[in-house]
Formats: C-alpha cells, structure tokens, sequence
C-alpha cells in the first residue's frame, strides 16, 4: 500500500456506515413498504455527484447483458453494483480500497437479498487481484481522482477485460486554471488527488483499446448529457453543469480552475 493509499482508506473509512444508511432509510420511511431495494437506497448509497443520475449514465455506456459478468472498480459501499446487478441481471463485483466501505457494501447486500448477485472484494484498482480476461464489461465512476498513476488504473481494467469488452467510466479531471479548492469530496488536499487533463484520458495513450463511440454521438449524446460540450477523443470534457452536479460553487469550477469531468468508454480490442 502506498503512503497516498493509506490516506485514501483515511478520507472515506468510518464505522457503522451500512447501519447509519439503513436508520436513515427507516427515518424516512423507505424501508416500511417492503423489502430494501437498490432503488430505495438509491439516494443515499451512489457516492457521487448527482447519484443514481450520473450512474444511470454510466451504465448506458456500458450497455450490460443479462447474465454478464461486470466489474465495479472502486466500487464505494456498492450502490452502483447493487442498482446494475438488479435491472440488468447480471453479475457484479464491486472492488474497493477502502476496507470500511466494503463492510457497509456487504452488509447492505445482505440487506437488500444481493449477496449472491454482488460480489465485494477488497483490492486496490492498480493491482486488480483478478485474473486476465475475466469479465464482460467494467465501470468505474468518480475514482480515477484518487489514483495517481492512471496508466496503471487503465490497464490494469483492460487486463482483466476479455477482448471487444468495454470499460465505462467518469471522473474529474483538471480544469485550465490550475488546482481546485479543497477540500472536496474525494480528497482533503493535493496528496491523494491527482486530476489529468480531459485529454489524458484518451484511449490513444493505452495499447490493445480504441475509443467507443459514445451512443448518440451525432445527436446530443446519452440522456442526460445533451447540452454538454462535444466528445473529446471518445472522452468527455463537461465542464458545464459540474458546480450544479455538486451543489457547490466555491470548488473554482465557476472560473475553470477546478475539475472538469472526464467520461467515455473503451473497448478493448
Ligand atoms: C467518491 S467514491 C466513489 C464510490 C463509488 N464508485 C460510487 O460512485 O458510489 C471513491 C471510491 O474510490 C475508492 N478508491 C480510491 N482509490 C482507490 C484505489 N486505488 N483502488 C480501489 N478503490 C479506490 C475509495 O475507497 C472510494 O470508495
């Protein structure tokens, strides 16, 4: 583990995280009606701007199969895997560094009756404990800030791709005027954040992958994402709307120092 790794677990660990979401769940009535689903949790368990929304959008990059065997690469406490394991029938490990949000994801995989669909493995994602050509398709969203070394994250999520399967992903990159203002959601300070360029992205700087076309390219893009700027390389650099996503205007995304979103598949070929 690196000394940045270390800090990362710090930032996001805490105790109690499954039993204080599902309190949480029950003082708003949401678990009275019946069983706990995916969607109930929904807003409380997709640890990213705009929640279910962006993941919604991630997914419909990834287009997931019934039956598919599906990687969630920092996972968090599982929300994104539960959701996708449950519309798409398919499979989901959900891998994370951080060894308290993968308690909270089991428990609340045993909360929901998903332990047998929604695997939760503990792993750093530059070191995927997975063999090659494993699985049908990948994720990951708003992760790779955290990550330092991003060849490394790429490859690793291609390596254990079969060929032709595709690794959707969003994140934020840097914006042109220099580092944001901290601290933000993923990161207290400068050492465990580590955003690249839009660019930086790009399938061109890894071998054996080619950007996908994004779906609806010529029209606006997926839903949810009309309006934003075009597709750059098979990646998206969405500048607007971010400070909105968040609900915060003090980042300096506003003037375009701060974070931009990065966002596209690949496909391995
Ligand atoms: C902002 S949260 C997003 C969690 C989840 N993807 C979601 O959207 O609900 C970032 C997650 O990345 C994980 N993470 C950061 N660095 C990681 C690494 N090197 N390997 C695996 N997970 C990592 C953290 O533990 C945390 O759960």
């Amino acid at each position: 583990m690196t000394a940045a790794g270390n800090k990362v677990q710090d930032h996001y660990a805490s105790e109690g995280i499954a039993a204080r979401i599902l309190a949480a769940l029950r003082a708003a009535g949401g678990s009275e009606a019946g069983p706990i689903t995916p969607d109930a949790l929904a807003p409380l368990d997709h640890f990213h701007g705009r929640g279910l929304k962006a993941t919604k959008e991630t997914v419909a990059l990834l287009e997931p199969l019934s039956g598919e065997r599906i990687l969630d690469i920092g996972g968090g406490i599982g929300g994104p895997a539960r959701w996708t394991a449950t519309h798409f029938g398919c499979h989901v490990t959900s891998l994370d560094l951080t060894p308290e949000f993968c308690r909270a994801a089991e428990e609340l995989n045993a909360a929901t009756g998903l332990s047998d669909r929604v695997r939760v493995v503990e792993g750093s994602a530059t070191d995927l404990p997975f063999e090659d050509d494993g699985f049908d398709r990948a994720y990951s969203e708003n992760v790779a800030m955290n990550i330092d070394d991003k060849r490394r994250f790429y490859a690793e999520a291609l390596r254990v791709l079969r060929p032709g399967a595709v690794f959707a992903f969003s994140h934020y990159g840097a914006g042109p005027k220099g580092e944001p203002d901290y601290p933000l959601p993923w990161a207290a300070g400068p050492g465990t954040s580590f955003l690249c360029s839009p660019g930086d992205t790009g399938a061109s700087s890894h071998r054996g992958v080619r950007d996908r076309d994004l779906p609806g390219q010529d029209g606006g893009g997926p839903a949810g994402l009309a309006g934003e700027p075009p597709a750059v390389g098979g990646t998206r650099a969405a500048a607007a709307g971010a400070a909105d996503a968040h609900g915060r205007a003090d980042w300096g995304i506003s003037d375009q120092r701060g974070p931009e979103c990065g966002r596209g598949p690949f496909e391995r070929t």
